[in-house]
């Protein structure tokens, strides 16, 4: 042992540098295989992750222009199960309905919780998690509960939300006659109505279109500081600006304290506003008081705007992209809307059954225009984990890896949807004109962890998109070229590029 030990040493000390370096690399790439064939863990198949990295140089290559169509051709070459490391964390990749189905459904128990222990959700939530997006076991169940029962009871409430988000899309409607059919950009004016929504479903109010309340701004400061794969690795704590971060969210939390401090002055439990009314009445119910925090009901504030806004407005966003570029659409939209709704009145739910082109136009943007899906940059939404250990497709699949449903895959699948890159609202209509439902249409995913507010999104959906063609046709303005309608940036959801329109008075 001496002898050998005197040999590396004079090794060392009479080889050149570059020697050395070399003799480092292979000595770490051999542990890496090493540890790569470690017997406890039989992976399905994957990508070469490298060390400490893990996958991320491969699923960061074109930065925020990547777009979700990059990784397909892993599942080509891997299977539809896949196995891919951010970081040190181990993440499976699901890329069919059966296996989302699978891992979604059948195995809801163990496939449910969300990953906060990793660095950056522990940072922001606390390992426990907190709201409803990040938290997990019973405490998350009986919050959700909590909040689809307050979206209800405040549909039912003193103007129902239906009246709330009419009156809203009359509003958009205004603000956009003020361009006078002059080339604009629909962005942030279809931001602003949206989170208008929440707004009044959250604090009772909504702010005009010239007015910033002071939450969004410090909202899209923490959407944007948050994009990027790096997040679910602990290479944040290098990389992604987390004192700002901290700070951010504590600015939200001071914003949201000061109106629930203005609520419980004003609280009158026989007269419910919102949800903060719903909460300080649930409170001094004193129903369960380790899960009704204030710490609880400021996440799922912030969880309704994070989830809720970007994805309904994007969805928006999206499908002005797609009427610009298939006129005969629009007009089949409009036809519809002259028979059943005509120019006196805003649409409505019920009108939904009589309009089964619109129904289908709506369901083909939230297919094709994947806003919440997650794959190469992961939205925060996204990520399930194992809280115990799970048998996903013949795999055993250790506690505490990270579950990704593949939803842009499922929905861009040639299998489930012929020509899935083209528009074609016809692809939801039967021989008869009737809508044909399909169970692949997972943009709002499965099982218990659905989309919390999807009843509220295609409410949202249906009147806005609904109202803005009943009051104009949209066109791309002239001399500028169309906009993309399959290609956009992976933000915290998925946006098209920043495009104009011309919305002339019909
Ligand atoms: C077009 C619009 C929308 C789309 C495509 C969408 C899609 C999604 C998706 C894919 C998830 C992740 C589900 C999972 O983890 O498996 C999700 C979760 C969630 N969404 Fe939406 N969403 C939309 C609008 C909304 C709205 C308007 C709200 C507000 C009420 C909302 C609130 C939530 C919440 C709170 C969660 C977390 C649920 C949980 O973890 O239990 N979403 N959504």
């Amino acid at each position: 042992m001496a002898n050998a030990v005197h040999g590396v040493m004079e090794f060392f000390s009479t080889a050149a540098q570059p020697t050395v370096l070399i003799f480092v690399a292979v000595l770490l790439l051999s542990l890496w295989m090493l540890s790569l064939r470690n017997p406890r863990v039989k992976w399905p198949p994957g990508p070469v992750c490298f060390p400490v990295v893990g996958c991320l140089p491969q699923m960061m290559i074109s930065g925020r222009r990547r777009q979700p169509t990059d990784l397909l051709p892993w599942y080509d070459t891997y299977g539809d199960i896949m196995h891919v490391k951010f970081g040190e964390q181990h993440m499976i990749m699901l890329g069919t309905y059966e296996l989302i189905q699978e891992a979604f459904v059948k195995n809801a128990d163990t496939v449910s919780a969300r990953p906060t222990w990793i660095y950056f959700l522990r940072q922001i939530v606390g390992k426990d998690g907190a709201g409803v997006l990040f938290k997990s076991g019973k405490a998350w169940k009986e919050l959700r509960r909590f909040t689809l029962s307050s979206l209800r009871d405040l549909g039912l409430g003193r103007k129902s939300l239906q009246e709330r988000i009419q009156d809203e899309a009359r509003y958009l409607v205004q603000n956009i006659e003020n361009e006078n059919g002059k080339a604009f950009s629909p962005r942030e004016r279809i931001g602003k109505a949206v989170s208008n929504i929440i707004s009044i479903v959250v604090f009772g109010t909504r702010y005009d279109y010239n007015d910033t309340p002071e939450m969004l701004p410090v909202l899209e400061e923490v959407l944007r500081l948050g994009e990027g794969p790096v997040l679910l690795t602990n290479l944040a704590r290098f990389i992604m600006p987390m004192k700002k971060m901290i700070a951010l969210v504590d600015k939200l939390y001071s914003l949201i304290r000061q109106e629930v401090e203005k609520h419980r002055q004003s609280f009158d439990p026989t007269d419910i506003r919102d949800f903060i009314d719903l909460f300080i009445n649930v409170t001094q119910e004193e129903e369960d008081p380790e899960v009704y925090t204030e710490w609880n009901v400021f996440r799922i504030i912030v969880d309704l705007y994070l989830a809720g806004t970007d994805t309904t407005a994007n969805t928006l966003r999206w499908s002005l992209v797609h009427m610009v570029n298939h006129p005969d659409a629009q007009k089949r939209v409009q036809q519809e809307i002259d028979q059943v709704i005509g120019q006196g009145r805003v649409a409505k739910m019920e009108d939904k059954a009589r309009m089964p082109f619109t129904e289908a136009t709506v369901l083909e943007v939230f297919r094709l225009s994947t806003v919440g899906h997650c794959q190469a940059r992961v939205p925060l939404g996204g990520p399930h984990a194992t809280s115990e250990t799970t048998n996903l497709a013949g795999y055993t699949i250790p506690k505490g890896t990270i579950i990704v449903g593949d939803l842009y895959r499922v929905l861009h699948d040639k299998n489930n949807f012929e020509d899935p890159y083209k528009f074609k609202p016809e692809r939801w209509l039967d021989g008869d004109g009737k809508v044909v439902k399909s169970d692949k249409m997972i943009a709002f995913s499965m099982g218990p962890r659905i989309c919390l507010g999807k009843g509220l999104a295609e409410m949202e959906s249906f009147i806005f998109f609904t109202t803005l063609l009943q009051n104009f046709t949209f066109k791309v303005p002239e001399g500028e070229k169309p906009p993309d309608g399959v290609e956009g940036l992976n933000t915290f959801t998925f946006t098209p590029y920043p495009y104009n329109v011309c919305a002339v008075r019909r």
